[in-house]
């Protein structure tokens, strides 16, 4: 048996990439999912990894997915903190539910899920969390002021965990995500999304795979001195 992986999101997009790269290094990979049954159904066939239901944006559902996840299949070794919404709008636009529910999930669950898996990792010795931020929370983005400081919080919360948890052998990173090839992404209207692919360098939205393949790097034994980073892979768009 490998290390157990939880990944969050980890049924779609970038999460399910990550899920499927880190099962091929042979982890133990559980995927959380929220809401999407079809997707997660499919992907727990075709992948033959057990799926998990809950809501990150609630501490008790996380706490009580990482205690079963733990009873069928042992500690929890890495966390992938991946699922986020988006709820683009200027902000005089915005809603309180738009900001709400942007700050609760995509900063809230990463709170959430980290709180739930980091005293077993204190007391074993040995952790890794990587959390899933995002390009816009370094460049900033017209019409994200929810996702930017959501996304911000995460690497500031990195940083701050890195501190507490270096001394156990536990890492925190987080990768800073370009404009990837996700229904999140496919979902920003065409004309203002063919503006952005062509202020990418490379001309192109990167693949969930090349961003998965960060998150198997910072997992492993080799990358046991990085902590408190942030690693961006954005095709050359934000050089922070
Ligand atoms: N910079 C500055 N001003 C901008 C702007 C920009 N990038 N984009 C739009 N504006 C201005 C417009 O010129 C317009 O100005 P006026 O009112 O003076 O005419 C004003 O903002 C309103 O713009 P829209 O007509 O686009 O407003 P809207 O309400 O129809 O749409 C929006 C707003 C939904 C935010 C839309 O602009 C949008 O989708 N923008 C893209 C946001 C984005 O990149 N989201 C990323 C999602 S994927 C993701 O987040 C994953 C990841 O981690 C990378």
């Amino acid at each position: 048996m490998g290390r157990v992986a939880v990944v969050t999101g980890g049924t779609t997009g970038i999460g399910a990439a990550t899920s499927l790269a880190l099962k091929a290094e042979g982890y133990t990979v559980c995927a959380n999912y929220l809401g999407n049954e079809s997707a997660a159904t499919a992907f727990g066939q075709s992948s033959g990894l057990p799926v998990f239901e809950w809501d990150v944006a609630s501490f008790d559902s996380c706490a009580k997915g990482i205690a079963d996840i733990q009873a069928k299949h042992g500690p929890v070794d890495v966390l992938v903190n991946n699922a986020g919404i988006t709820r683009d709008s200027m902000l005089h636009k915005m809603t309180l539910e738009q900001w709400r529910s942007v700050i609760d999930i995509d900063l809230g669950g990463c709170f959430n899920m980290c709180r739930a898996v980091i005293e077993g990792m204190r007391e074993r010795k040995f952790g890794r969390i990587i959390n899933i931020s995002s390009i816009n929370a370094l460049s900033g983005q017209a019409g994200q002021t929810n996702y930017a400081a959501a996304k911000a919080g995460m690497i500031g919360f990195t940083k701050a965990l890195a501190l507490e948890t270096a001394s156990r052998g536990i890492t925190v990173n987080a990768i800073a995500p370009g404009y990837t090839n996700t229904a999140m992404v496919a979902a920003v209207r065409a004309d203002i999304l063919q503006t952005i692919i062509d202020s990418v360098p490379v001309k192109r939205l990167g693949t969930p795979e090349e961003i998965a393949r960060g998150v198997v790097f910072l997992a492993s034994d080799a990358a046991g001195f990085i902590t408190g980073a942030t690693l961006s892979i954005n095709g050359g768009k934000y050089m922070a």
